[in-house]
C-alpha cells in the first residue's frame, strides 16, 4: 500500500502546470468523456468512486452534486475551498501551484454535473502563487475554449473566477466563505433543518456547490478511469476510497505533502516521511490541528480511513498529520493551539468567543507556572460547553484538541501545574517553549 499517486504524479514536472504538458500526460481527457456522458451518468460515476469530501468532513460529493435543482430554473454557482487554514494543512496549497489544470477540469467537470452557469475559487489570501499559477491556467484554458461560452462545442458555458480571501480561517467555513464572497462579514449563517442546503439556496440565494480543492481534482481521475478503479483504492477500507494527500509536518525528517491510498497506516506515512527526528515518537494530530491528538500507541496501531482513524480516536480530517518526539510539550502545543482557535473565532456566538478566551486565559496561567488544582477540569468543563454547542464547526474544532490532550497525556498537565514547569525537561523542549515561557518556567 503505502504511496499511490494519482493527482500529484505529475506535480514535479514543471511543464504539466501548462496546458500543452497537462495535454500531453492524459489532461482533458477525463472532461472529454464527461461530456459524452450526461449529468446524471458523470454524478454515478462519481458515486460509484465512493469520493468523500476532502475538506474534511468526508460527506459523499455525489450525494452533494445530486442535490442541485435537476429541473435548471435559475443560476447555479460552483465553488471551489481553497481557503487552507487549518495548521498543518497544505496540500491544497500544492496541487493549485502544481497541478492547477486538474483544479479547473475537475471544476469544468463538476460544472457539467450540477449544470454550473459560473465557478469562483476562494483562495487564501496568503497563497498568492497560488493564484498565480490558477490565474495562468485559467486564461490557458479560456484561449483553447476549455472555459467560457459553449466548451468545446458541448453546449456547456462555464465561467470561471477567483477570489481572494483575507486571512480569515473562519472563512474556510462554507457559510461564512459565501458570506465573505459576497463582500459580506465572513460569519457563518444558520445551516438546514434552519435554512435550506447551499444546493437548494447557497450564494446570492443561488443553488450552490461547495467542494475542497482535491475533491474537485479527484474527479478528473475519476472520470478518466471510471469510478471503479478509484473504488478499488482502499478497499481494505470500511467507506474511504481511492487516495488522499496528506501534509506531513513536524519532527519528521522529510516533511512535505504525500498522496496515499487510503488504508495505509499512519506509521507508513511517518516512514514515508522519513521518519520521526530527533528522538522517539511521542503523539501526532493526524489530521489537522483541530482534531483530536493521539500517542504513540495509538500511531501504532491507526488506519488511514474515515472510519478507521475513529477507531483510535482521531479523524482524518483536512489531511494534516503533525508528528511530535519525546522532547515535545503537549501543555506547550496545546496552548499555542488553543491561541490560534481563540484568534480566530469571528466572535458571532458565546460558547465559542468566551470558551476560547477562557480555554487560552486558563493554559497561559498554567504555562507562566500559575496553574492551579482544579484547572485541569475546569478545562474540560469548558470544553463541553463549547463542543456541539457552538454556531459552526470552528468551536468543536477549537474544543477537540484541548479535550484530547487533557485525555490522552493527563500527567504532563497535572505536572505542569503541581511543579509550575514542563515534565519534558530537555534542551529541544526549551528551545520550542515561547520566549516569555522559556524565562519564567519551562
Ligand atoms: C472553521 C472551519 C474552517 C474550514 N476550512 C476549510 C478549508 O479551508 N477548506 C475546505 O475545503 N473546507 C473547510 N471547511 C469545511 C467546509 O465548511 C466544507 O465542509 C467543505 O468545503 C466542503 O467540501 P468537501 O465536501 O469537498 O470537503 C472548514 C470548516 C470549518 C468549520
Ligand atoms: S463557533 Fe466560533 S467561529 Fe463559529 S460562529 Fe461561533 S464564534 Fe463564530
Amino acid at each position: 500500500m503505502a504511496e499511490h499517486k494519482l493527482l500529484l504524479k505529475h506535480a514535479d514536472d514543471k511543464a504539466y502546470a501548462t496546458l500543452q504538458g497537462y495535454q500531453a500526460k492524459g489532461g482533458y481527457e477525463g472532461l472529454k468523456k464527461a461530456m459524452a456522458m450526461s449529468r446524471e451518468e458523470v454524478i454515478g460515476e462519481v458515486k460509484t468512486s465512493g469520493l468523500r469530501g476532502r475538506g474534511g468532513a468526508g460527506f459523499p460529493t455525489w450525494i452533494k452534486w445530486s442535490g442541485i435543482p435537476k429541473e435548471k430554473t435559475d443560476m447555479h454557482v460552483l465553488i471551489c475551498n481553497a481557503d487552507e487554514g487549518e495548521p498543518g494543512t497544505f496540500k491544497d496549497k500544492q496541487l493549485m501551484e502544481d497541478t492547477p489544470f486538474l483544479v479547473v477540469e475537475g471544476m469544468t467537470i463538476a460544472a457539467h454535473a450540477c449544470q454550473a452557469d459560473v465557478g469562483y475559487i476562494y483562495i487564501r489570501g496568503e497563497f498568492v502563487d497560488a493564484a498565480r499559477s490558477l490565474r495562468k491556467a485559467i486564461d490557458e484554458a479560456y484561449a483553447a475554449n476549455l472555459l467560457g461560452k459553449n466548451i468545446q462545442g458541448s453546449g456547456l458555458d462555464f465561467d470561471l473566477h477567483i477570489h481572494m480571501g483575507a486571512g480569515a480561517y473562519e472563512c474556510g467555513e462554507e457559510s461564512a466563505l459565501m458570506s465573505s464572497l459576497m463582500g459580506e462579514r465572513g460569519m457563518p449563517r444558520l445551516k438546514f433543518p434552519h435554512a435550506p442546503f447551499p444546493t437548494v439556496s447557497g450564494i446570492w440565494e443561488k443553488p450552490t456547490i461547495i467542494n475542497n480543492v482535491e475533491s474537485y481534482a479527484a474527479a478528473v481521475p475519476i472520470l478518466q478511469d471510471g469510478g471503479e478503479a478509484y473504488a478499488k483504492l482502499g478497499a481494505s477500507t470500511q467507506r474511504s476510497t481511492g487516495t488522499k494527500l496528506f501534509s506531513v509536518s513536524g519532527h519528521v525528517n522529510k516533511p512535505g505533502n504525500y498522496e496515499i491510498e487510503f488504508g495505509t497506516s499512519l506509521m507508513e506515512l511517518l516512514d514515508l516521511a522519513g521518519g520521526i527526528k530527533g528522538g522517539k515518537l511521542k503523539a501526532c494530530v493526524p489530521g489537522g490541528s483541530s482534531v483530536p491528538i493521539i500517542n504513540a500507541d495509538s500511531c501504532e496501531k491507526a488506519i488511514i480511513g474515515y472510519e478507521e482513524m475513529g477507531d483510535v480516536g482521531s479523524m482524518v480530517g483536512s489531511g494534516a498529520a503533525m508528528f511530535l518526539n519525546e522532547h515535545s510539550c503537549i501543555v506547550s502545543f496545546i496552548w499555542r493551539t488553543a491561541q490560534f482557535y481563540a484568534h480566530e473565532s469571528c466572535g458571532k456566538c458565546t460558547p465559542c468567543r468566551e470558551g476560547t478566551k477562557w480555554m487560552l486565559k486558563i493554559l497561559e496561567r498554567i504555562m507562566k507556572g500559575g496553574g492551579e488544582a482544579g484547572d485541569m477540569e475546569l478545562l474540560m468543563q469548558i470544553t463541553e460547553q463549547i463542543d456541539g454547542r457552538s454556531f459552526c464547526g470552528l468551536g468543536d474544532a477549537a474544543a477537540w484538541p484541548v479535550a484530547a490532550a487533557l485525555k490522552v497525556f493527563p500527567e504532563e498537565f497535572e505536572y505542569f501545574i503541581k511543579n509550575g514547569r514542563s515534565m519534558v525537561d530537555s534542551e529541544e523542549a526549551r528551545a520550542l517553549a515561547p520566549k516569555w515561557a522559556q524565562a519564567v518556567s519551562v
